[in-house]
């Protein structure tokens, strides 16, 4: 399993696959999944995923985040379509796709990162406040049914060094978790056993 930038085609159709499957009530989400096939390949957008490798060592995507330029100010990188199968989610893609993003930004100096998740998407939002992000505004972005917040995070003001702690701990707190639920379980086994 690795987490890259995407530019091949066969990894980019792998991606769309992924993607069309992966709606979250977004009004004419297959016409969006198309038009950003199509932005993928002339490289307008730019696709982070998470890879595995299938029976025939074909590349699978498992996890994605879209990047472009944002279009009123070329100096913003927009982030879309943040997912994670749920066979791999809480296992740290996202943060592993998410550094390879903001890297990304820093790399191509961008000043500011931008995205936008429904306003109920409360995982989305905690994980995004993790990773340095903060509330900019609400506002109903799709429909007049269903408010969005964007969420903005200023590169100026944190190091990827301090993400990639972030990261790192993250990965170190979930090791800890697996340790005492093994060891509970362990536990149970012994006491049954006496
Ligand atoms: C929201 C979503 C993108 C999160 O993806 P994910 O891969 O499960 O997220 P991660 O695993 O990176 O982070 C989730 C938790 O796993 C933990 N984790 C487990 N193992 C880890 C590891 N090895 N390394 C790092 N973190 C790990 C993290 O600590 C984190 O918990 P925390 O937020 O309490 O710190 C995913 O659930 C999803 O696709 N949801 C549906 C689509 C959606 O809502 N998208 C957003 C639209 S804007």
């Amino acid at each position: 399993m690795e987490s890259r930038l995407i530019t091949d085609i066969s990894e980019i159709n792998s991606l769309y696959d992924f993607i069309r499957t992966q709606n979250l009530n977004y009004p004419q989400y297959d016409e969006w999944a198309k038009k950003c096939r199509d932005e993928l390949l002339t490289g307008y957008k730019k696709a982070f995923a998470m890879i595995v490798a299938g029976k025939n060592r074909e590349p699978i995507v498992v996890g994605s985040i879209i990047a472009q330029p944002h279009k009123k100010d070329p100096s913003v990188l927009e982030l879309k379509n943040g997912r994670v199968h749920t066979q791999y989610a809480k296992k740290g893609c996202f943060k592993n796709i998410y550094l390879d993003v903001e890297r990304y930004a820093r790399e191509n100096g961008y000043r500011k990162i931008l995205l936008d998740a429904h306003a109920d998407n409360f995982e989305m939002i905690s994980l995004m406040q993790k990773l340095g992000y903060i509330i900019e505004c609400r506002e109903n972005l799709y429909t007049n049914k269903s408010l969005e917040l964007v969420m903005t995070k200023d590169l100026s003001l944190t190091k990827l060094q301090t993400l990639e702690m972030v990261v790192i701990d993250s990965a170190r707190k979930a090791m800890m978790k697996i340790r005492l639920l093994m060891m509970k379980f362990l536990k149970v086994i012994l006491i049954k056993n006496e």
